[in-house]
């Protein structure tokens, strides 16, 4: 026969049980691993393909010359592959675009149909001495009306693109307030697609808003490669904070 005290721990049990059961479908529903396409897998593409295999998610890095990834994707295991930059476009569900801003106008234009209405995650600088004069004038005219106009078609957010690939790879997941990085777009779900992968490279996401904002952040801004955690971001670009729940 059970003791009173068994009987009265069993409702509790089996709800604990249920608790557990449920609980990894939760999770696994919540974050259902996600294919990212990395068009420009050099030091930043090639950081954050690192950072999002580790997050459980599966990555095609590309190049023109796919073979020198080769020993990149060994290193990272079955849920990396390789590929061509059209290949990359076609496999993400997001695509990450990380080439010298120069090359993004053709880029634009060789994928604009393999990646239409994909949400594209764009760390572009314009720098002149590499990228020449479209450089001026895109860092004059704010690298989020620039990128939309290269890159139509696309549901475009500018990100990670004031960070250097360096601190990419030793703050992800820094103990204590984790590192800020500021994103900007004009379509919503996107920017819940990039947020999410701002956390899982083991960051926290800044959403300041739509892609006329991404200016704030453009080289030469009080907030370019800072190392500012999000609040510190908010503050410096006036952001409200978020509601407790969603920090
Ligand atoms: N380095 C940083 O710390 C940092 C920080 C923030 C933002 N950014 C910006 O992010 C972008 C990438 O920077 P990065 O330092 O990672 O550059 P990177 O190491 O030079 O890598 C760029 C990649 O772009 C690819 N690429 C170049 N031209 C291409 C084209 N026409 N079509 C397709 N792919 C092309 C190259 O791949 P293949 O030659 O193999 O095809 C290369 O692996 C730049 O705009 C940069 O300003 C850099």
């Amino acid at each position: 026969m059970r003791s009173a005290t068994s009987r009265s721990l069993a409702p509790v049990a089996a709800l604990a049980l249920c608790a557990a059961l449920l609980a990894p479908a939760t999770r696994a529903q919540a974050a259902a691993p996600m294919k990212i396409g990395i068009v420009g897998a050099g030091r930043i593409g090639g950081t954050l393909a690192t950072l999002w295999v580790k997050a459980g998610h599966e990555v095609l890095v590309s190049s023109r010359h796919p073979e020198k990834l080769q020993p990149l994707c060994r290193e990272l295991g079955p849920r990396c592959r390789v590929g061509t930059p059209a290949e990359a476009a076609a496999f993400g569900e997001a695509v990450l675009l990380s080439v010298p801003y120069g090359a993004t106008p053709q880029v634009g234009k060789e994928l604009e149909k393999a990646w239409a209405g994909k949400v594209v995650l764009d760390t572009g600088n314009p720098y002149p001495e590499r990228d020449g004069e479209m450089a001026e004038r895109d860092r004059q005219r704010g690298t989020g009306a620039a990128s939309a106009e290269y890159l139509p078609g696309v549901r475009l957010v500018r990100a990670f693109n004031a960070i250097s690939w360096k601190s990419l790879g030793s703050e992800s997941n820094r103990a204590g307030e984790k590192v800020g990085i500021p994103i900007a777009g004009d379509d919503a779900g996107a920017l819940e697609v990039a947020s999410r992968l701002v956390k899982d490279a083991g960051f926290d996401p800044v959403v300041v808003g739509p892609l006329a904002r991404a200016r704030l952040f453009d080289w030469g801004t009080p907030v370019y490669v800072r190392l500012l955690t999000a609040r510190e971001l908010r503050e410096k670009l006036g952001i409200p904070a978020p509601p407790p729940g969603d920090r």
